[in-house]
């Protein structure tokens, strides 16, 4: 080999990377042709250095490669050209990918293949706004071992959510938003400071574990549901930044509820909760965006006395019982006379 062309090589990758390159570049032209050669991926043919110096490769289908070579992150997204296809199982060849992101692919349909299963090494697994389906089993996650987050939101995943994702040791952030989930949410499903548990419009039936008083929670959501109990252990816990229980069958008495100094946002709209609304709700000193509307409250609704609800929040205190007082009429005059 002439020095020349050996300097060349060089030049656009170190030596180690380009056999490895041919490796994996191999595997992502069998991805592209599982995705049934979507124009957007036209720059995808072989001989192209993926690796080449070059983080990206395009907006459509982005690869990073680890300094060996591998294919360390790779996102396909937005690509409407290909035909219905199953999940591309080459995906799974990619043995070193620590990232995969899968976004607005709607003609992708089908279930996630068990063998994502040879992916230990993700801590991002991001699959959102496609068409895939079935039920997630018990064993698609066990190996992943390093996974910290893990968001399947906006599929047409149905079933349980498997139990067993309470085994990996890392998950930080969980979002299974607008799926067709049922069943019951299993305990212990994320973990570590500032974790979120994102689970919004799906089928969800029965009472929210106590457990997770115990998990350090930055974000809770579950609207649009079907659960069922009394959730307000959450609203007293240190640290919680979101809370949304809204569209749900919650009943449960507020009155006493000592509400958390650090929540930003609490949505308890359309549920089945009475009592009075707590004065605790009005001793923080920063924003809070509340909605209580559609439940069974009554009284009078704390005041605040830095950052007042503003007017135009009415329509959060809305269709009670018989809450009064700013930003709704007064309580000594409920409401404009017969
Ligand atoms: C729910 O998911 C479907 C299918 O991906 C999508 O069309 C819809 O916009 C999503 N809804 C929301 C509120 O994101
Ligand atoms: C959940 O949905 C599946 C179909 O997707 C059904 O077979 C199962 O009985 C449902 N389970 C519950 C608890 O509703
Ligand atoms: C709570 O979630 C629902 C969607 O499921 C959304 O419409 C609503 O705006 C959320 N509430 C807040 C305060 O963000």
């Amino acid at each position: 080999m002439s020095i020349i062309f050996f300097l060349l090589l060089l030049s656009s990758c170190t030596s180690s990377v380009l056999s490895a390159d041919v490796n994996d570049g191999l595997v992502l032209l069998k991805i592209k042709e599982q995705l049934g050669n979507p124009q957007e991926l036209s720059n995808w043919v072989e001989g192209f250095q993926f690796c080449g110096g070059l983080a990206y490769t395009g907006s459509y289908g982005q690869v990073e490669c680890t300094s060996t070579g591998r294919v360390k992150h790779l996102a396909i997204q937005s690509i409407m050209t290909a035909p219905a296809a199953p999940f591309p199982e080459a995906i799974c060849d990619l043995t070193e990918l620590e990232a995969l992101t899968i976004n607005f692919l709607y003609n992708l349909y089908g279930p996630i293949p068990s063998c994502v299963n040879q992916l230990s090494n993700l801590f991002t697994f991001d699959i959102e706004r496609t068409g895939l389906s079935g039920s997630l089993s018990e064993s698609l996650f066990l190996n992943h071992q390093k996974l910290q987050y893990l968001i399947l939101s906006s599929n047409a995943f149905s079933g349980s959510i498997p139990a067993s994702i309470s085994t990996i040791p890392t998950l930080k952030d969980l979002d299974l938003t607008n799926n067709s989930l049922n069943g019951t949410i299993p305990p212990d499903l994320v973990r570590g400071p500032d974790s979120s548990l994102l689970l919004n419009e799906n089928r969800l039936t029965g009472e929210i574990p106590k457990c997770y008083q115990w998990v350090p929670l930055g974000w809770f959501t579950v609207s649009n549901n079907k659960l069922t109990g009394d959730p307000s252990f959450l609203l007293s816990k240190e640290n919680i930044l979101v809370i949304n229980l809204s569209h749900n069958d919650f009943e449960f008495d507020l009155s006493d509820v000592e509400i958390s100094k650090t929540i930003s946002i609490l949505d308890l709209g359309f549920n089945k909760i009475y009592g009075k609304i707590p004065q605790s709700i009005a001793t923080g000193d920063h924003f809070i965006d509340l909605d209580v509307r559609n439940n069974e409250l009554c009284g009078d609704i704390p005041q605040r006395k830095v950052l007042p609800w503003q007017p135009y929040e009415a329509a959060n205190f809305a269709d009670n019982k018989c809450l009064c007082g700013s930003p709704l009429p007064p309580c000594d005059n409920p409401g404009p006379a017969p």
